[in-house]
Parts: C-alpha cells; sequence; structure tokens
C-alpha cells in the first residue's frame, strides 16, 4: 500500500447493496455493511401505527423530536445535532461548506468523501493506509494548509479501528482545517464508549462527527444521519440542507428505534460471536484469508483469484453478494468485504466459500 495515489483521477465510486448487482440473483446480501438483527421491532411497529397519519402530512423541517431523542441518547445539546437523509447528505454538505481548495483523505476509505471533496471544486490528496491503519504522522504533515480532512473510525473497508491514531490527528491537526470524522460504524464495534470520539467535539471547534441509524439501527431504506459538532459549525453545515428532507416516517421510526435500549447491546455481542465464527471458519480454506477487523465487517483476502470475477461467480452459483473491494481508491482486486450477519445466513456463506475450496 505504498503506491502513489496521492493525486490519481477520480476512480468508479461505487457502493455494496442489492442494486449493486442483478438483485434478483441475491439470496443473501453480505455486501453491505447494516445490523444484523434487522430494524428494532419499534421502528417497524411505529411506521405502521403512524403511516396514515403521517404520509400525506409535510415532516416536521427541524426534525425536532428526532433531535431531542438524539441528543439524549448521545449525551449532547440539541442545537449541537444536525439530522441528513442519511449519513451521506452531510458529507456533501461538509465538502460544500468546508472542503474550499484541498481535502485530505485516507485510502483506501468510504468514496463519497472524495465524490463530495470534488464535486465541491476541491483538490484531493490521498493519505495511503499502512497496514491497514492510519498513517497519522502523513496525514498530520498533509493536513497542514489543507481545508478539509476526513477520517473514518472503524474505517470501510477494513472494519480496522486506529482509535489512537484519530485522537492524535485530531489534537495535533491545526483548528483551521475542517475535520470530518465518519462513526457510522462505532456503536457495533465491541467497545464504543472508548473508541468514540463524541466528547472531543466540544472542545475542537474543526470537529464534525458523523453517525447513522443507517448501519446501526437497520434503517439502510429509511436514510437518516446525523451530526454532531459545536451549534455555530453546525449551522455553517446545515446550510446547503433542502426543506423536508428527512420524511417524516423515517423520524417516527428513529425515535422509536432510539427508545430500544437493548438493542445495540444484543447487536455487539452477536457480531462479536459470528466474526469470531466466520474467521475461524475461512481461516481453514486455503483460496481465502480473512483480514483482522473490529467492525461488523471484513475483508478476505483471495488467493489468485480476481475480486471482481469472483464476486460474480460466487453470486451467479449461490445467490450470496459480496462486496468487491477493487472499486476502493487504493486497493488492488485482491479483496472482497463480507458483512457479518446471522447464524444461518453466515453457516451458508461459508459453505459457499469452502465448495470454492474444494473446487480450485
Ligand atoms: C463509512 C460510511 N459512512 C457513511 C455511509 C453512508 O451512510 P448512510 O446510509 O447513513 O447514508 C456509508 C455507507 O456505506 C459508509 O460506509
Amino acid at each position: 500500500m505504498r503506491q502513489d495515489i496521492s493525486h490519481k483521477a477520480m476512480s468508479a465510486c461505487s457502493h455494496g447493496g442489492i442494486y449493486s448487482a442483478d438483485h434478483r440473483l441475491v439470496r443473501i446480501d453480505c455486501s453491505s455493511s447494516v445490523n444484523p438483527l434487522g430494524p428494532p421491532a419499534g421502528a417497524i411497529s411505529a411506521i405502521q401505527k403512524n403511516a396514515r397519519a403521517l404520509v400525506p402530512r409535510y415532516p416536521d423541517p427541524q426534525c425536532s423530536d428526532l433531535k431531542k431523542s438524539l441528543a439524549r441518547y448521545v449525551d449532547v445539546e440539541p442545537d449541537c445535532i444536525s439530522v441528513g437523509n442519511g449519513a451521506v447528505e452531510i458529507v456533501y454538505w461538509f465538502a460544500q461548506a468546508f472542503a474550499g481548495k484541498q481535502v485530505v483523505i485516507p485510502a483506501p476509505t468510504f468514496c463519497e468523501y472524495e465524490l463530495a471533496s470534488r464535486k465541491a471544486g476541491a483538490r484531493v490528496t490521498f493519505v495511503p493506509l499502512l497496514d491497514f491503519e492510519l498513517a497519522s504522522d502523513l496525514i498530520i504533515e498533509k493536513a497542514a494548509g489543507a481545508d478539509a480532512l476526513f477520517l473514518c473510525n472503524p474505517n470501510n473497508p477494513t472494519g480496522i479501528l486506529s482509535t489512537p491514531q484519530v485522537k492524535r490527528i485530531i489534537e495535533e491537526v491545526g483548528s483551521r482545517t475542517k475535520i470530518l470524522l465518519d462513526e457510522c460504524f462505532v456503536e457495533l464495534v465491541d467497545d464504543p464508549g472508548r473508541n468514540s470520539m463524541i466528547r472531543l467535539a466540544g472542545e475542537h471547534d474543526n470537529l464534525v462527527i458523523l453517525r447513522s441509524l443507517t448501519k446501526s439501527f437497520g434503517l439502510a431504506g429509511l436514510r437518516v444521519g446525523y451530526s454532531i459538532c459545536n451549534p455555530a459549525l453546525s449551522k455553517r453545515l446545515a446550510a446547503s440542507t433542502i426543506p423536508w428532507n428527512v420524511n417524516g416516517l423515517a423520524q417516527a421510526a428513529g425515535v422509536a428505534a432510539l427508545a430500544d435500549k437493548n438493542y445495540l447491546e444484543r447487536a455487539r455481542s452477536l457480531i462479536k460471536k459470528e466474526r469470531r465464527f466466520l474467521h475461524d471458519r475461512i481461516r481453514r480454506t486455503k483460496m481465502f484469508r480473512p483480514c483482522k477487523s473490529d467492525a461488523n465487517f471484513f475483508m478476505i483476502r483471495l488467493s489468485d483469484r480476481n475480486s471482481t470475477e469472483f464476486r460474480d461467480l460466487l453470486l451467479k452459483r449461490t445467490g450470496i453478494l459480496v462486496r468487491d473491494c477493487s472499486t476502493f481508491t487504493g486497493m488492488g482486486s485482491q479483496h472482497i468485504r463480507v458483512a457479518v450477519k446471522t447464524h444461518r445466513e453466515n453457516v451458508l456463506l461459508v459453505k459457499a466459500l469452502e465448495s470454492f475450496d474444494r473446487d480450485d
């Protein structure tokens, strides 16, 4: 991962999910990394109960109830929170407001940081990961004089936490550089409290923390993301919001999801157990090497196979969809990414991979 990708032309940016392939073939989607428990039951019944009343009405443009619930959940004041149509909307607000001329992005990472920055007219400098961890010295050096910096902890596609490096970067990068720290997966790691930087948002005027109910509460189809930062920065961040950006059913489901107090704890314990199960079984194959991860997804290194071809073949043969990592800037074509799902689904994934191993 030492290749020079600092000024590479814009790569193709694709995502996982059933529409990334022929969705009629997909029986199990291991390509998008959402909570394996699915949405909390309370979120679904909030939609069912409120549909008749909310569908004909304009939603609250301020998302006031949802903001209050989120503020209680993350323990900050409601005016520190902005709510977006998915976290990705906030990535675009951030780039629009702060990307300026020069942006720094580690690579590989979530591709929308690059797209949003370029769309805002900024030049992007990539800083390659070192053994899949953040190269903090180099990031601090490159961020000097940059307008904005994107960080993701745990990172996508690696699933690796680089918490000490992130903390150091936030402390050392000058306050002129705005930082977007994406924590969309942090609630699904073993110890979110020790790895989240929400507390630092109160101390640093240049820091925006990005979260989402998509991944952590399994609400991908509803699109609810939010940010936490100081109120003055929040106003500038959300300057390009369109009115009614979050629909009424998504707001009601979000409030109900946050009221389910044991849900994330149950998800974390399932993910920890199932990640270990998947790693143990995949490690025994000849063709597949599972990579270390702290999150609800991990990469698998393929020996002697191209990741795009393998993704397509696996889907055709078994109906299982995985994420081809070759479209991430800075990745070659030897890795796929899989989500940790329920035990039944994980067994099917393992059996499918084992069948390729036997055929090889
Ligand atoms: C790191 C990361 N941040 C943000 C998002 C987008 O989240 P949302 O669905 O809330 O827009 C994704 C989606 O894949 C992601 O991987």
